[in-house]
């Protein structure tokens, strides 16, 4: 098969669908690579490095889109791209398509298959190839925090650790899921007071045997959120109901409880945020203030440190890859990249596509059954 990757052209995205390492995987495994001049600069990864790695650099996006049969990339396509798209490519990228009609409808008429990131699993659970994200989306919160509890970006002026005779600042955290886990590890690793809460009661007694009296586990109900965030410096929201809105836990009515200058990173904001005032903030501008709380609200953080994303990414979704390009009949007996398909050949093959748009869903085995 012919793979190839282009420069992503989505505003201050920096990650790169191919790592050089993961062409020399793709090129041993008998295909061939084609990347776009400086695709991967972004990343930390020059022309050279690919040329090394065995890839084909060509000048334009076009020349790529053109000559590939699948296209690795990290986000969706965007309007200017759907004009590459062209029946029997296979487009293997993060897509939501649940959340863009304008692109479900182009790969529809465009009879693209669509293989998204977000959708492949093993189990019908857990995301492999989101997983990484929500690792790093973790760690940096605590990092954000760390930052922004500094006088001159708006804070407290608190030190995380404290100091020898100097109270820890106190960190909690709301979801004990992977972006919670991450959060916690950095939390505990800066020497904060930590508290973290979920409704689910396993992830806190997996905590709590594993950090012990470091952390303090917590149900989160109503009132154990409005009377905790009194007293936090930094407040994580990372919670998650699949499928759903996030919903709004931290209340505006407890803010005139809480010290000013305290921190809200809002990791769930592209879920919709857990507080009451969320909204998407930018890189560039990644903050704003509401009754004197820093709010944190940077919807693609993990693009910050694109370079270990670009890899964690790669070597989540490498396996996946090779199999597709291994040829339909071998990747379509592999149930997790079945997942991942959510169109074919001008069908829908994913249900919450098919009802986000009132559309009819597909069972990919029964469309392709005949063709394979
Ligand atoms: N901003 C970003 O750049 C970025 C990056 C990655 C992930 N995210 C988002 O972060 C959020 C968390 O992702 P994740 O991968 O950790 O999900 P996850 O499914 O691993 O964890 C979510 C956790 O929330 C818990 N939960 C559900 N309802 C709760 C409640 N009422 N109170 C407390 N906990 C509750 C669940 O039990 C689960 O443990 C998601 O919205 C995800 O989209 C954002």
């Amino acid at each position: 098969m012919i793979v190839g990757s282009v420069k992503e052209i989505k505003d201050s995205e920096y990650r790169v669908g191919l790592t050089p390492n993961a062409v020399n995987e793709y090129r041993l495994n008998g295909n061939t690579v084609i990347i776009e001049k400086g695709a991967g600069i972004g990343a930390g990864f020059s022309d050279e490095e690919y040329v090394r790695f065995g890839a084909i650099i060509k000048e334009s996006a076009k020349e790529v889109w053109d000559a590939v049969d699948m296209m690795v990339k990290v986000k969706e396509p965007l309007p200017s791209e759907y004009k590459y798209f062209r029946e029997g490519l296979i487009i293997y990228t993060f897509l939501h398509l649940a959340a863009d009609e304008a692109l479900t409808k182009a790969m529809l008429e465009s009879k693209v298959t669509g293989i998204a990131y977000e959708t492949i699993s093993e189990d019908g659970k857990t995301l492999p190839c989101l997983r990484p994200m929500s690792e790093a989306a973790g760690r940096l919160s605590v990092l954000e925090g760390v930052k922004y509890l500094q006088k001159p970006f708006g804070g407290r002026g608190l030190l995380l650790s404290g100091l020898p005779g100097v109270k820890r600042a106190r960190v909690m955290i709301i979801g004990a899921g992977v972006v919670g886990m991450n959060a916690l590890k950095m939390a505990v690793g800066l020497e904060a007071r930590v508290t973290i809460l979920d409704v689910d009661l396993n992830k806190l007694v997996e905590i709590d045997s594993l950090y012990g009296s470091k952390v303090t586990t917590l149900y989160s109900s109503e009132a154990n959120i409005r009377e905790t965030i009194k007293t936090q410096d930094l407040v994580i929201g990372a919670v998650l109901i699949p499928g759903a809105k996030a919903p709004k836990l931290i209340k505006r009515e407890y803010y005139q409880t809480m010290r000013p200058g305290s921190v809200i990173v809002d990791v769930a904001i592209d879920q919709g945020g857990s507080t009451e005032v969320s909204k998407p903030t930018t890189h560039l501008n990644p903050v704003f203030q509401v009754d004197g709380i820093t709010h944190y609200c940077v919807a693609n953080m993990p693009g910050a440190v694109a370079l270990t994303t670009t890899e964690a990414l790669n070597n989540a979704t490498l396996k996946y890859g090779l199999k597709i390009a291994r040829g339909k009949a071998k990747a379509l007996d592999d149930l997790a990249i079945r997942r991942g398909v959510n169109t074919y050949n001008g069908y829908i093959t994913n249900k919450e596509v098919a009802r986000a748009f009132d559309l009819e869903y597909f069972d990919i085995l029964d469309i392709t059954k005949t063709r394979r």
